[in-house]
């Protein structure tokens, strides 16, 4: 991804759903190699990107994809655990993907963090098709490796593509009760007003073809202007993850949307306090096809140009927070960019009040939806930080005004022992979920309990 300036930059696909749907199987798929083999207890931790140049994209989807139809350099795909917000996934406030791929078991359907990704994408506007997945588990199926879903239904008995079909048209009816229209991508005209559903097998690779194709065409057809940036100019991003990197000390992973950033650059990251500026001491890419978070020997690279996932070294990144924006410098005036990187941590900024609950999330983007969230349930935020539990928060938990507000609602985030003994001492109810709405459905539930 690092072309020559001008141009196209590479989309950026998010993919989402619920856990254990198969977002890793799919882009495993797609990589051809087998990252969840690779994994502990084949959850995915963290959050990556891989790049897909064109020329494979076409070798996987065969006649459905002529690279001469396409300007695009390829598709950059971000996997987002099930268990992690996708709203960490963010740009100058809106969304940081420009299309997503919306993962959904076929025997399960939609699930809690099925919705969740489907109010985010509703929010962000972020055009998405729907990966329904699993095909192969219908009963009677007679799989047809890696080839698109329409031939592989011709070969499906009648029965078999009936059972499937009834699932098909239950995710739709499920989609269209979240205000979707949405049918079978072959008979979706216009990508804009209706959500084309892709049936795919990341098990046996039917309907991948179809999905890289959808995926191309989509970005071809509706996002060029977005698309065409310069990528030589100084660079903007989002920190997916601050990492401890052996030999580097805090590294973060960042995904570069727009612009470029090389090893001589001055940047500013958004922190917990004050922007950080430093300067770049190493920028560590992933090989094309391999995955950030599992491969171990990244390539030091001088230039990465946008769109691109990357790992920057630098020193006194120790407070940077995850889910801020990330800027290059450059030829620019220092305290510009740093007021630049202020108004966007200030957008993110969750409102408080004087009594309320006590709120603490992995990254910026997750405290801002779960601050939503909390806004249209009518609850009201005392405090809300990035961060893990600590002894400091139950403090202020115990000064509050009534009972119902004498907690912490924790979002992926750990208890420090110190904090889950002082919060047990002083009576603070702790709600830890890695589900927005299910947390917040917690202590609904304790608040109605309470009131009964
Ligand atoms: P999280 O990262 O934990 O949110 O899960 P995920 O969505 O990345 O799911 P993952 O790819 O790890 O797949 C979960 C399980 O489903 C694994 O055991 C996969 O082998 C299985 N699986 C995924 N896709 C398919 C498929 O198309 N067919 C079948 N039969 N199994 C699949
Ligand atoms: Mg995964």
């Amino acid at each position: 991804t690092t072309d020559a300036g001008g141009g196209l930059r590479t989309p950026i696909v998010a993919v989402l759903g619920h856990v254990d749907h198969g977002k890793t199987s799919l882009l495993d798929k797609v990589r051809g190699s087998a990252v969840t083999s690779g994994e502990a207890g084949a959850i995915t931790q963290h959050i990556g990107a891989t790049a897909v140049p064109l020329a494979t994209i076409s070798d996987i989807a065969g006649r459905l994809v002529d690279p001469d139809d396409f300007d695009l350099p390829g598709l950059l795909f971000i996997d987002t655990p099930g268990h992690h917000s996708f709203s960490t996934l963010r740009s100058r406030g809106g969304a940081l993907a420009d299309i997503a791929v919306l993962v959904v078991d076929v025997n399960d359907g939609f699930q809690p963090q099925t919705l969740e990704a489907i109010d985010i994408l509703k929010r962000t506007q972020t055009p998405f098709i729907v990966a329904a997945n699993k095909v192969d588990t219908t009963p009677g199926w007679n799989p047809q490796p890696d080839t698109p879903i329409q031939q592989s239904l011709e070969a499906q008995s009648d029965r078999a593509e009936q059972t499937l079909n009834e699932k098909l048209y239950e995710i739709i009816g499920e989609l269209s009760d979240n205000d979707f229209s949405a049918d079978m991508y072959w008979r979706v005209q216009n990508f804009r007003g209706n959500i084309g559903v892709v049936p795919v097998s990341a098990e046996t690779g039917e309907g991948v073809p179809d999905l890289l194709a959808v995926l191309m065409g989509l970005s071809q057809r509706y996002m060029k202007e977005e698309m065409s940036i310069d990528t030589t100019g100084p660079g903007a991003g989002t920190v997916l993850e601050v990492k401890e990197e052996r030999g580097f000390g805090t590294t973060l992973d960042v995904v570069l949307y727009d612009g470029s950033i090389r090893t001589d650059d001055t940047v500013v990251v958004g922190a917990k306090n004050d922007p950080i500026v430093t300067e770049v001491r190493a920028l560590l890419q992933p090989q094309p096809l391999a995955e950030i978070r599992t491969e171990k020997r990244f390539e030091k690279v001088d230039e990465v140009s946008a769109a691109a996932g990357v790992k920057i070294a630098a020193p006194d990144l120790d407070d940077a927070l995850a889910g801020a924006p990330v800027r290059v410098v450059r030829d620019r005036s220092e305290a510009e960019v740093i007021e630049e990187v202020r108004e966007e941590l200030a957008e993110i900024e969750v409102d408080t009040a004087e009594n309320g609950v006590v709120v603490k999330a992995d990254t910026l983007g997750s405290l801002e939806a779960i601050a939503n969230a909390l806004e249209e349930a009518e609850i009201p935020i005392v405090r809300a930080e990035v961060g893990d539990v600590a002894p400091r928060d139950i403090a202020v938990a115990s000064t509050a005004d009534e009972t119902k507000h004498e907690v912490i609602l924790a979002f992926n985030v750990d208890v420090l022992p110190d904090a889950r003994r002082e919060a047990n001492d002083r009576n603070i109810r702790l709600f830890e979920d890695d589900v927005i709405y299910q947390l917040i459905n917690e202590y609904e539930e304790f608040v109605e309990e309470m009131e009964r």
